[in-house]
């Protein structure tokens, strides 16, 4: 497609796994041009064709951000330290909508404060979809909420095995191993999905929930699968109690996992939400054990089997 046909999609969050997906996602489609956004354009010339600042936090970086863009993504990271991400994102749908942007992409989670009525408190999650609505009433000709899973990736990140009391290498979470409760997915193809909303806007830009599932889970799912690739991992259930003590941010951690366990990741039966999503990625999303075969290998057991 001719460069000047093609539309413009302003990313934020483009650096990291949600945004950085969209992009390659947006870019692999050939319909769209690509507008990168960061805090540090000069570090990171090569996301894009185009690559500007955007910080959430300076709302006067944001009109320059989505001028002349039709369409924007958005991901607001928790994690970062002194985020509000009510405030980030409302700042961002006015700039988009000030800039005329004409179809916005909100990447939102469960509200598992209402889903559990009132009895969990996860404020990544909670806080996240107390957002659809400010980006429902901002008045964009189209919008979609994408949803992104428990990323397969944690796995070996974030919530890397540890080794344990007993010497063996694992998990002690304060999840019950049995209960199958926890939609997951490879987080690198949101932007599939991603990029297909805004290719479809009729089918996924009135508002849809599109969620990207590769699998659904539980731990013992996880090990089991894990361990049939050579790894030997241990699952441990450990109280909730002892385990909110162990780390700052541990209570949240695990009334995560007790979400999981109560109402599922989705906290519904999201079947037609993740049909519609797959229909609109255009793909079958990836599952588990083929992401963990090429993306977690049992190294060990590898090199054994070579030997
Ligand atoms: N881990 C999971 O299983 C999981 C599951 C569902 C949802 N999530 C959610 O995913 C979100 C994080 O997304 P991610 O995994 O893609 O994060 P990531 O890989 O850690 O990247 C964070 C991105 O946020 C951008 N950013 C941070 N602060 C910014 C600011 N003030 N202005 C502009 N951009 C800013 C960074 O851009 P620059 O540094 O380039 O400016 C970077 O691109 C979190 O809110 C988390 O709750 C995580």
């Amino acid at each position: 497609m001719a460069s000047n046909d093609r539309k413009l999609i302003a990313v934020i969050g483009a650096t990291g796994k949600q945004g950085g997906g969209v992009v390659r996602a947006l870019q692999a489609s050939g319909q769209f041009k690509v507008r990168a956004l960061t805090r540090d354009p000069g570090k990171h010339r090569d996301l894009a064709e185009v690559v500007v600042e955007a910080d959430l936090n300076r709302p006067e970086t944001l009109k320059a951000a989505f001028e002349g863009a039709h369409g924007a993504f958005l991901v607001t990271n928790f994690w970062e330290e002194g985020t509000d991400e009510l405030k980030q994102a409302t700042a961002a749908v006015r700039a988009a909508k000030d800039a005329g942007v004409k179809h916005f992409i909100w990447s939102t989670l469960p509200d598992v404060e209402a889903i559990s009525r009132g009895k969990l408190h996860v404020p990544h999650f909670t806080g996240k979809a107390k957002i659809d609505r400010v980006v429902r009433e901002a008045g964009f000709a189209h919008h979609t909420f994408v949803i992104a899973p428990f990323y397969y990736q944690s796995l070996s990140g974030a919530l890397a095995p540890q080794k344990q009391q007993d010497g063996t290498l694992g998990w002690a979470l304060p999840i019950d191993p049995t209960v199958r409760g926890i939609h997951m997915g490879d987080i690198t193809q949101l932007g599939d999905i991603v990029a297909g909303a805004f290719a479809h806007p009729d089918e996924a830009g009135n508002g849809a929930y599109l969620p990207l599932v590769g699998d659904f889970m539980s731990f013992n799912d996880i090990i089991e699968t894990l361990n049939r690739e050579g790894h030997e991992f241990s699952f441990k259930q450990v109280p909730t109690e002892a385990f909110v003590t162990l780390f700052p941010g541990a209570a949240e951690v695990a009334a995560t996992f007790s979400h999981f366990e109560a109402h599922t990741y989705l906290g519904s039966d999201s079947h037609d939400e993740i049909a519609l999503a797959n229909k609109i990625a255009g793909r079958q999303p990836t599952k588990f054990a083929t992401w963990a075969r090429a993306n977690f290998p049992a190294r060990e057991a590898f090199s054994a089997t070579a030997a």
